[in-house]
């Protein structure tokens, strides 16, 4: 058996599509244009990558972009300024400051610092605090873009969860507890492994749902995937094979091709997903605050 590719470059550009029409909707019925500010600390090269295709996409869909770049000696003090700077700027709906900061700030302390109505990386406590309790309506949290768009791809694909079994393989803030949270919300059955979970090859095993997002490249082996299940690969690693410089996920993809039903793959699965929902969450962001109803992206 070779498995379905989960096309999640596809999945993203639709999705990104749909965004656009609201966000004119919003221009032209209530002359609003959604605002969604990034702010980076530091010279990480990685970070100015993403902050910048952040940047593209968010223009891209008729929003506007706000870019701070702030040097790398820049202090809690004034970083922690600057956000309640954008806190009080009625034209930004959204803010993330790209993580991670430099060691001598406390991200804890930045993350917590942004207004949870703006807080479209759905990191702040009372965010994940929402989702944990399943809060709903105006209370509905922001959530995790990786998470969120990896959550699309599995509906998508699979429709109702209920009652599956899902392995997520990492504990982060950032996609592995929020990924095992909105699974839960889903009834599905949750294992959230990790780096010390015992005989991890019998636990991924068990999954109709495997969820890797350990960052380690291809750690996840065909072998340990249950026959005609569903893999989403959260990874990007960069290594070097054959003396080239290429991407991989946490998933070794070629064998787990034999033992899955279908797979994300690494580029263009999970990756693009995560910048189309950070729109997803600003548009929300957005339109929350004019009391308006959370429009419906993924209707056909
Ligand atoms: N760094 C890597 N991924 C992310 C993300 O989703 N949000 C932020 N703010 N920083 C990141």
């Amino acid at each position: 058996m070779s498995a379905q590719i989960i096309d999640g470059k596809a999945f993203a550009a639709k999705l990104r599509g749909r965004i656009s029409e609201e966000v004119a909707k919003l221009k032209n019925d209530h002359g609003m244009t959604p605002g969604l500010a990034v702010v980076l600390v530091g010279e990480d090269p990685a970070s100015k990558v993403y902050v910048s295709s952040k940047g593209k996409m968010t223009k891209e869909v008729g929003m506007n972009s706000y870019e701070y770049k702030m040097p790398a000696e820049t202090t809690q003090e004034e970083l922690l300024a600057k956000v309640e700077e954008l806190n009080n700027d009625e034209n930004v709906h959204g803010i993330l400051v790209q993580l991670p900061v430099p060691k001598h700030i406390d991200d804890h302390a930045i993350i917590n610092a942004i207004s949870p109505e703006k807080d479209v990386d759905g990191f702040h406590v009372i965010n994940s605090g929402r989702l944990a309790t399943g809060a709903t309506g105006a209370q509905a949290p922001l959530v995790p873009c990786t998470p969120l768009g990896s959550l699309m791809l599995l509906k998508d694909h699979l429709g109702d969860l209920s009652g599956l079994n899902a392995v997520v393989v990492g504990r982060s803030n950032i996609v592995g507890k929020p990924m095992s949270q909105l699974l839960l919300g889903e009834s599905c059955t949750v294992t959230t492994a990790h780096s010390r979970t015992k005989d991890l090859p019998e636990v991924v095993g068990r999954a109709d749902i495997v969820v890797a997002a350990v960052g380690r490249p291809e750690m996840v082996k065909g072998e340990w995937i249950k026959e005609g299940a569903t893999v989403i690969d959260v990874g990007i690693n960069r290594i070097e094979r054959d003396g080239k410089n290429i991407l991989v996920g946490d998933v070794d993809t070629a064998s787990a091709m034999e033992r899955a039903g279908a797979i994300t793959p690494v580029p263009g699965g999970v990756g693009p997903m995560t910048i189309a929902c950070l729109l997803v969450n600003t548009l929300t962001a957005a339109t929350r605050k004019l009391g308006l109803p959370q429009p419906d992206l993924l209707g056909k």
